[in-house]
């Protein structure tokens, strides 16, 4: 199947058809997710929380950003692939914003994501878009911004402040963003804005009125348990699956039924033979 692209997203939009996007940090689930054919895989700066176990994103580096790319492009190698730009990796300059995108495509992401809508970020996605690298905006909570905005609040929240997001959401269309990520608004609010743009959104706990949706995988699987953001819904309850296997395997190594017959390498009897005679 040939590998799904920005195009696609726009394509899925102007059929009405809702784009599905999905985090991944590691290998084997981003090969789940190309299995799954899921419409685009993000390496979110999530992976500071839910993976490494930082308080916040603003701890990650974009060198080990970089390890987690590796890993899901090795797994999801026909899959669409967006790396997160983290936290003060983009916003000293726009030569440095583009070198550092650049190393995250040549770590095998085929666009990278952004946070807000300053000068700075419009010319920087436009310099990214110029060079050959498709950017996904992100608007309404940005987490980098978590000390500016004084907490998990959500955006949009009015007639005049939803405006000030379309505007900023236009603003990015044209400095050529393929999509943007509404994060944290109310669903009116973020409907409102899809319908104004020509380009998709991609909601995250903005309601069903966006072209798409993206969630943390950790959090949709139960594996994540820190805390659970009212907009998820669990498919799956992981940390109750992997804490059973883990206690029984525990049991079974202390009872001597792991390993069994089964699980272990024999001897030829001939040799079995000489061990007994010795
Ligand atoms: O880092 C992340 O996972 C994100 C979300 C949009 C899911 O930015």
């Amino acid at each position: 199947m040939a590998r799904k692209t920005a195009g696609t997203f726009q394509k899925l939009k102007d059929n009405n058809e809702k784009i599905a996007m999905l985090t991944a940090y590691d290998y084997s689930t981003a090969q789940v997710l190309e299995e799954a054919g899921i419409d685009g895989i993000l390496v979110g700066d999530s992976l500071a929380q839910v993976v490494l176990g930082y308080e916040s994103t603003h701890s990650v580096t974009l060198d080990e950003m970089l390890i987690f790319v590796k890993a899901v492009s090795r797994g999801a190698k026909n899959s669409f692939i967006v790396g997160d730009m983290p936290f003060m990796s983009y916003n000293l300059s726009t030569e440095q914003g583009l070198e550092n995108a650049g190393k995250m495509i040549k770590a095998g992401a085929n666009a990278v994501k952004l946070e807000g809508c300053n000068r700075h970020i419009l010319t920087l996605t436009r310099r990214c878009v110029e060079s050959g690298i498709p950017v996904l905006g992100h608007l309404g909570f940005t987490p980098q911004l978590l000390n500016t905005i004084g907490g998990y609040k959500i955006q949009g929240k009015s007639y005049e402040t939803a405006e000030k997001i379309l505007e900023s959401a236009k603003k990015l269309e044209k400095a050529g963003a393929f999509a943007i990520v509404l994060e944290l608004m109310p669903a009116d609010s973020a409907q409102y804005i899809t319908q104004n743009l020509s380009i998709p959104t991609i909601g995250i706990g903005a309601g069903a009125g966006c072209s798409g949706q993206i969630v943390v995988i950790d959090d949709i699987l139960g594996k994540f348990t820190d805390f659970t953001p009212k907009f998820v819904k669990k498919y799956a309850n992981l940390h109750d699956t992997i804490m059973e296997s883990v206690q029984k395997y525990s049991s079974e190594v202390k009872e001597g039924i792991f390993p069994s017959k089964e699980q272990s390498f024999e001897l030829k009897e001939e040799e079995r033979e000489k061990f007994n005679a010795g």
